[in-house]
């Protein structure tokens, strides 16, 4: 049997280093401009999830037993019961036989058995995986654009002044790893406004953590994963109470590359320049923090033209569209012919 279904956890330093191979000979051919990933803590990162989430790991191995292309199904729990999320690579020199078909197959089929209704999959605009989904019928929910500030084009006279520029009431904090006991809930009443309102959701796909446990539970898990996070708080004098965060995470297994998360202020704050404030901190934290960052990542759709005009002045460009695609779990299977 090729391929084979498994919990992160029984893959063999064997199999993490053989995924680790295809990913990168994906990454190669079809983004050549995105990092590599490493194997340091590769095991951590796959295994470690969420409390009430799922993952699994799909490998085809060929007939000599070379890893030619792998899946991984994360089943979410709580709030995000009966979704999922797809991942799936086949090595370049291994595509067009079926291998990918094959592999979607297998998770679909899982996904169904444990009660997976629908499906998403993150897909960038310029690879031949646009192609892939289309054929296998998903459907383009989302459209966002990706943007990247490079560390060598960083004009750190103006992120300095910009960090400093703080309206008066405020100050700002920096945290590395987590958020102290003291702000968590007014930090998450902050998180509460990317929430869904009017069933219209601020971020696409947002599963963010706007109660304490749930923050505690998301910042344990990436700590867990190896991926460090880096925040900083606006608190509004006298109280110190949290009405600004900005996130960003830096994975071991990609360290040069630092991921934006969240910036979200809250509404009665807003129009002081905090985001401002707080990113620009941000950035000149992690020029400590993190040396050996080559770039940051981030996302905006459309409609976010105050966190573009932030994120321009920045020095962020936006390079990419990533595209959001869906489909029904049932419908999938009816269509693989399963
Ligand atoms: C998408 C991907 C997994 C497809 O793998 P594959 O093994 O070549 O796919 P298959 O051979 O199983 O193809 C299945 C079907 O899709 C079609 N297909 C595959 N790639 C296609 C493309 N770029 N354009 C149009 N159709 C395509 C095939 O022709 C085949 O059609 P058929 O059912 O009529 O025979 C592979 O291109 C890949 O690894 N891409 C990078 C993945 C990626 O971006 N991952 C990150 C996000 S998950």
């Amino acid at each position: 049997m090729p391929l084979k279904q498994l919990a992160p956890g029984e893959m063999t330093a064997d199999d993490i280093r053989d995924w680790c191979s295809v990913l990168n000979d994906m990454t190669a051919a079809d983004m050549p401009g995105e990092p590599r990933w490493r194997t340091e803590r590769l095991h951590d990162y796959l295994t470690a999830t969420l409390p009430d989430d799922e993952r699994l790991v799909f490998l085809y191995r060929d007939d000599d037993g070379d890893l030619i292309g792998h899946a991984g199904l994360i089943m979410f729990g709580g709030e995000q019961a009966g979704t999922g999320v797809i991942e799936m690579s086949t090595r370049p020199s291994a595509r067009g036989r079926g291998v990918g078909k094959a592999l979607l197959g297998a998770v679909a089929e899982c996904a169904s058995a444990h009660g997976c209704r629908s499906l998403s999959v993150e897909v960038i605009a310029t690879t031949p995986a646009v192609g892939f989904y289309d054929r296998m019928g998903f459907e383009r929910a989302v459209v966002e654009q990706r943007h990247l500030l490079r560390w060598t084009e960083i004009d750190w006279e103006k992120i300095e002044l910009a960090a400093g520029r703080l309206a008066a009431g405020y100050r700002l904090e920096y945290h590395a790893g987590g958020v102290p006991e003291r702000l968590l809930d007014s930090y998450t009443a902050v998180k509460a406004n990317l929430r869904a309102s009017d069933d219209v959701a601020v971020v696409p796909e947002w599963r963010g953590s706007a109660q304490a446990d749930r923050l505690r539970d998301s910042l344990t898990t990436l700590n867990r994963r190896g991926m460090r996070s880096h925040i900083v708080v606006a608190l509004s004098e006298p109280y110190g109470t949290v009405v600004g965060l900005t996130e960003l995470v830096v994975a071991a297994q990609r360290p040069t590359r630092a991921d934006q998360y969240d910036t979200v202020v809250d509404p009665a704050h807003r129009s002081y320049g905090l985001a401002m404030s707080m990113k620009a901190r941000l950035l000149t934290e992690l020029r400590r923090a993190e040396p050996q960052l080559v770039d940051v990542q981030t996302w905006t759709m459309e409609a976010a033209d105050d966190v573009r005009w932030i994120n321009s002045e920045l020095g962020f460009v936006h390079d990419v569209d990533w595209y959001d695609y869906e489909t029904d779990v049932d419908a999938l299977l009816e269509r693989l012919g399963r």
